[in-house]
């Protein structure tokens, strides 16, 4: 009995000392609130882009968060402006985008998400904040929870492609990684959740375009991620450059304050991305500045990156009745909780000796390679070609085989080339290499170097083309109408595949690529989406075998980029395709108008992707087996109890991922032909068998229905326990 009685005593002081914590930095915000003169809280609400070019502003007490500055000496320069030069000594926050990675570099996002690891993706996470925090960085504008079916949008690379269940498993590791357990540890980095909302549904993928998405489609698909991320603690959200129905986020008020703080209980700090206050003058939703500054602030927004409206505007708006003193108040809470909370008070300043030590740690670079390694996607190894035997002859060409500043990626603004291990470089470790360079960049249409290639691999026992993007082809503002390999990349990969010797594609980009003409030209492609500093590694050792395949596609893969936007958890429609269908050039002569079958496909590309969401290979194959459900009626609050048999029918240990779909049947709204409810990573050796068990509760099977209620809705069901979206055979069952 004292034992428990000492637990508790032990929990409650644990508790309270939180609350406590929670409690006193209420208390000394409203302390320093009162302290505040009006042009002290409004300088709160500025964020500007630089460091000592506004000094004099930091010591007027005229700006509360700085970014795009990594050095830790000038970061130190202008912290003490703040701290020791301004009349209340509030610290700036100090902000940057570590998207994936700050020197260490991971893959991009898209790349991490395709691990279907959410362990190693909060390790990364963990790596950028104990990186960037060195250097000074304590809020990162990440992770990007846009949801994106449009490979055309540049910015899937930033993302973790079209799921929603990935995208909020994804988003939920990256903030506990980036802002650990304890805020006000010097390595906790805040996390900004951003674009709020819909920016990936760019028309056209045509980034910053408008997006029609109804609430419905908001609440299913789009706000899941957010609303975890807010769960799971998030400090910071931004929102978007785009409308949504009309409404640009920055001035949607049933966004910021409806959604965010009234239904979700949001209570950080709401930042506008770049100057997106001051872009709804653009939209034509703001007459000038300074309506602008009144929209943004009524609706929502605490702090103005470098729009200049809310240091220029607020003042005169509060005079001239437009906005309230208790608004502009609420917002000046947010942001010195988030710099309370971070410690930021009694720890302004940071080591400038540290960034250095800890940049590249090998444990950083170790981690890295093994996220790349988990993040490749093996989509064709025709005759098992891969792995190439060790010690083999292996010419290496291709743009991409020995680009270090490419292979970063976007977003890898800190990354530094001269640490990238690229491809070429790391297959000298396991191969006979012979480096045969040919086209210098992607968009590089020189093909005179072939003939000489084509030459040299006459001595090679095979070949590996590296191909892709440069980092520039994706991230923002980057969209493209024409996703085939840039510049004379296919043709490169055609002149090797004319020299008869087993051809390797390595594709190195940041977004699905339609690659459809490729795969016709090579024996086996693995797909990389730009995978950071230890890429090369991570691609040499899984093309010698010393690491197997296990990436799963986090976005369908198009035939053509005419079939945008496609995305594998869409509605069935009315007329399904039904694989019937009559192709273009099967069409006769003066045929009828309704000869061809009335379905929803494609006369030239047909119906289907190239590959499907979650689709990936291995050098090993897996069988499923046994699958069943503890029984097939169930209640709303039951668990699903769903058992099966996993088997690694080849000869290699491996990782499989398996995932689990579900499909409602018949909804009060048309439901998606299936949606991802679950996932697992099972490493199995060559042979073994594992029976396996995952607890799906039902309450998972909740979506916003006709009447906008969050509610499961009975009838029937399907259920799938495969190895991608397209594979496996329907469980039926019932929700009573
Ligand atoms: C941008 C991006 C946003 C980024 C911000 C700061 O334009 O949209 O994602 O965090 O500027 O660099």
């Amino acid at each position: 009995m004292r034992i428990k009685t000492f637990a508790l005593t032990l929990m409650a002081l644990a508790i309270g000392s939180v609350a406590m914590a929670q409690g006193d930095i209420d208390q000394r915000v409203e302390e320093l609130l009162q302290k505040m003169t009006l042009e002290e809280k409004i300088g709160q609400m500025n964020q500007l882009s630089g460091g000592y070019q506004f000094t004099e502003m930091i010591r007027e007490g005229n700006v509360g968060s700085i970014l795009n500055i990594v050095d830790p000496v000038e970061i130190n320069a202008v912290q003490r402006a703040a701290v020791e030069n301004s009349r209340l000594g509030i610290p700036l926050l100090v902000s940057r985008d570590v998207i994936h990675g700050f020197r260490t570099i991971f893959p991009i996002p898209l790349g991490m998400a395709a691990t279907f690891d959410p362990d190693i993706v909060e390790q990364g996470a963990r790596i950028a904040a104990i990186e960037a925090t060195a250097s000074g960085v304590r809020w990162t504008f990440s992770p990007m929870l846009d949801i994106a079916r449009d490979p055309r949008w540049g910015r899937v690379a930033e993302g973790s492609g079209e799921d929603t269940y990935l995208d909020v498993q994804m988003g939920v590791a990256m903030v506990k990684g980036y802002q650990g357990e304890d805020f006000s540890d010097p390595t906790s980095m805040a996390a900004c959740i951003k674009h709020f909302v819909g920016y990936g549904a760019a028309e056209g993928g045509r980034d910053y375009n408008t997006t029609m998405i109804s609430e419905r489609a908001l609440r299913n698909v789009y706000f899941p991620a957010f609303k975890a991320c807010v769960d799971a603690g998030a400090l910071t959200l931004m929102t978007s450059f785009n409308d949504v129905d009309g409404l640009p986020s920055t001035g949607n008020d049933w966004l910021l304050r409806d959604i965010l703080r009234e239904e979700w209980g949001f209570d950080g700090m709401v930042v506008t991305d770049w100057n997106s206050s001051g872009e709804m003058i653009a939209h034509g939703f703001a007459e000038d500045l300074k309506h602008a500054t009144e929209l943004s602030i009524n609706a929502g927004v605490d702090m103005d990156m470098m729009s200049w409206g809310f240091i220029q505007h607020t003042k005169s708006l509060i005079e001239e009745g437009k906005l309230s003193m208790e608004t502009i108040d609420n917002a000046v809470r947010n942001i010195l909780k988030l710099k309370f909370r971070l410690g930021l008070f009694e720890n302004p300043y940071v080591d400038v000796t540290l960034a250095r030590k800890v940049a590249y740690a090998p444990e950083h670079l170790a981690a890295a390679k093994q996220c790349a390694i988990e993040s490749a996607v093996l989509i064709q190894n025709n005759n098992n070609v891969l792995p190439l035997a060790k010690g083999s002859t292996v010419l290496v060409t291709g743009p991409m085989a020995d680009a270090p500043y490419d292979q970063l990626g976007t977003w890898a603004f800190d990354g530094e080339e001269q640490y990238t291990v690229t491809p070429l470089k790391a297959l000298a470790a396991h191969f006979n290499v012979i480096n045969a360079p040919t086209l210098s960049y992607s968009r590089d249409t020189d093909t005179s170097s072939f003939k000489a290639a084509q030459k040299a691999a006459k001595k090679a026992d095979a070949i590996v083309v590296c191909v892709g993007e440069e980092a520039i082809l994706s991230g923002e503002a980057h969209s493209l109408s024409n996703l085939n390999l840039q510049g004379a990349q296919s043709q490169l990969i055609a002149a090797m595949r004319a020299t008869g010797k087993p051809v390797v594609v390595v594709v190195i980009a940041g977004r699905p690529l339609t690659i459809e003409r490729d795969l016709a030209k090579c024996d086996a492609m693995l797909y990389s989406f730009h995978p950071g500093t230890m890429g090369g590694e991570a691609l040499a050792d899984l093309i010698a075998g010393e690491a197997v395949p296990s990436g799963k596609l986090p976005m369908t893969f198009l035939r053509d980029a005419g079939q945008a936007p496609f995305y594998y958890n869409h509605p069935m429609t009315g007329r399904p395709n039904n694989g019937t269908e009559t192709l273009l050039h099967d069409i006769p002569l003066k045929a009828g108008q309704t000869s061809l079958g009335c379905t929803s496909y494609y006369l030239d590309t047909g119906y289907g992707p190239l590959f499907p969401f979650g689709y990936g290979l291995s050098y090993t194959t897996f069988e499923y087996a046994n699958v069943n459900l503890d029984k097939y009626e169930h209640n709303k609050s039951d668990y699903i109890h769903i058992d099966f048999d996993l088997t690694n029918t080849g000869d290699r240990e491996a990782t499989e991922v398996v995932q689990i779909y579900v499909r409602d049947l018949v909804g009060s709204v048309v439901r998606p032909v299936k949606e991802l409810k679950g996932f697992m990573r099972v490493t199995l050796k060559p042979g073994e068998t594992k029976h396996l068990m995952y607890d799906l509760p039902v309450s998972d099977l909740a979506f916003w229905n006709r009447d906008m209620e969050y509610v499961v809705e009975s009838g029937e069901f399907q259920l799938w326990v495969a190895g991608d979206s397209a594979s496996g055979e329907p469980i039926n069952f019932k929700v009573l």
